[in-house]
């Protein structure tokens, strides 16, 4: 990883559950692509976060290789960003012990990830599940960032990371970077292809509801056919076409028109013509990506060097804000 001291740093992990979807990638991994020139970039697969959901060990295990790769096929670049796999750097689980005594009940019973997944998966409500929020911050805090570029979704996680560091830092000395949330204008609430009102996400049971990283081109062309929009036929962003919003907004993402000249482009022209061009626009952008996972995932060897790299690397940054905290609580320091 570079390190030029002036540059800020920035920290942004994702689950490997299932394949990415395009409201992970316009969210958050394309923008990690980006950012790596302005910033120290640290990115991690939170695998831990993972199993807050049961997953089956053989599918788990080739999910985050996959993961892994496509990350890198987006073009995550090893050589500029420091890019782990979370398991693989204990010092996370060690500093989520110690943030959740410093989190509040009340604190956790109010995210509404926990919410919602508790509801969604009524059969294993379990403890990780309600105090992923303090794991969340032990990734964060461990870096000393200054930003954590997320989607929309991941805010509230990020207001409680800030608490948790403040109460820190006010409880003892000032310790922690209070890190604040990058989160983009345009691409940071992709929403649902079937259900416009509600966030596009792989977990969603109507495949043609999100559009995956992995899909064939036939696949993501019939889900931008069918998505859902209204019934008025005039390309333009307003109030309650919150189908037409989204599609304007991943084409916007896609081929860097802004809405002005998008609604230029289809004056006259039905959703038909529109949806075709916002499909083809996704295929385009996919094509090399999909061409790189594929060589990538052939050479295991070479995914295995760089995790196996990145983790002593993310260590040795974390273990030192780890010792400080350690040592701030009171814990006799290990000779
Ligand atoms: P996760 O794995 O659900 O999602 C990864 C990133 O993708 C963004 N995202 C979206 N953005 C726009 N539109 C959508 N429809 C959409 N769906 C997902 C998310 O906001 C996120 O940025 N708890 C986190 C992972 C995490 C993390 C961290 C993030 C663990 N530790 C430390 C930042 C810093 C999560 O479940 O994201």
């Amino acid at each position: 990883m570079e390190s030029i001291e002036k540059k800020k740093r920035i920290v942004s992990l994702i689950q490997p559950t299932g394949v990415f979807t395009l409201g992970n990638y316009l969210g958050a991994l394309k923008r990690f692509v980006e950012l790596q020139d302005e910033y120290e970039c640290v990115y991690g697969l939170a695998d831990l976060h993972a199993i807050t959901v049961r997953q089956e060990a053989a599918a788990f295990r080739k999910t985050i290789l996959s993961s892994y790769a496509l990350m890198l096929a987006i073009g995550i670049d090893p050589q500029k960003s420091l890019f782990f796999i979370q398991s693989q750097v204990p010092e996370h689980s060690q500093m989520a012990w110690v943030l959740n005594c410093y989190t509040q009940f009340g604190e956790l019973s109010r995210m509404t990830q926990f919410k919602d997944k508790s509801a969604a998966h009524t059969d294993n409500v379990n403890a990780g599940l309600f105090t992923y929020p303090s794991l969340m911050a032990a990734d964060i805090l461990l870096y000393n960032a200054e930003y954590v570029p997320v989607g929309h979704d991941q805010k509230q996680h990020i207001e409680l990371t800030r608490n948790i560091a403040e109460r820190f830092n006010a409880t003892y000395s000032p310790t922690f970077v209070v890190p604040e949330p990058l989160i983009a204008a345009k691409g940071s609430r992709i929403k649902s292809l079937q259900n416009p009102t509600k966030k596009m996400s792989k977990s969603d049971e109507n495949v043609n509801a999100f559009v995956s990283l992995l899909d064939s081109p036939d696949d993501i062309m019939r889900k931008f056919k069918r998505a859902v929009t209204d019934s008025e036929a005039k390309v333009y962003c307003a109030e309650g076409k919150d189908g037409i919003n989204n599609l304007m907004e991943i084409y916007s993402l896609m081929t860097g028109l802004d809405f002005a000249a998008i609604e230029k482009e289809f004056e006259g022209k039905g959703y038909g013509d529109f949806k075709v061009a916002v499909g083809e626009s996704v295929v385009e952008k996919l094509r090399p990506i999909q061409e790189n996972y594929k060589k990538l995932l052939a050479d295991k060897a070479y995914l295995e060097d760089c995790f196996s790299k990145s983790a002593p690397e993310a260590s040795s940054i974390a273990r030192k804000t780890l010792s400080k905290v350690m040592k701030k609580v009171g814990f006799l320091p290990k000779k």
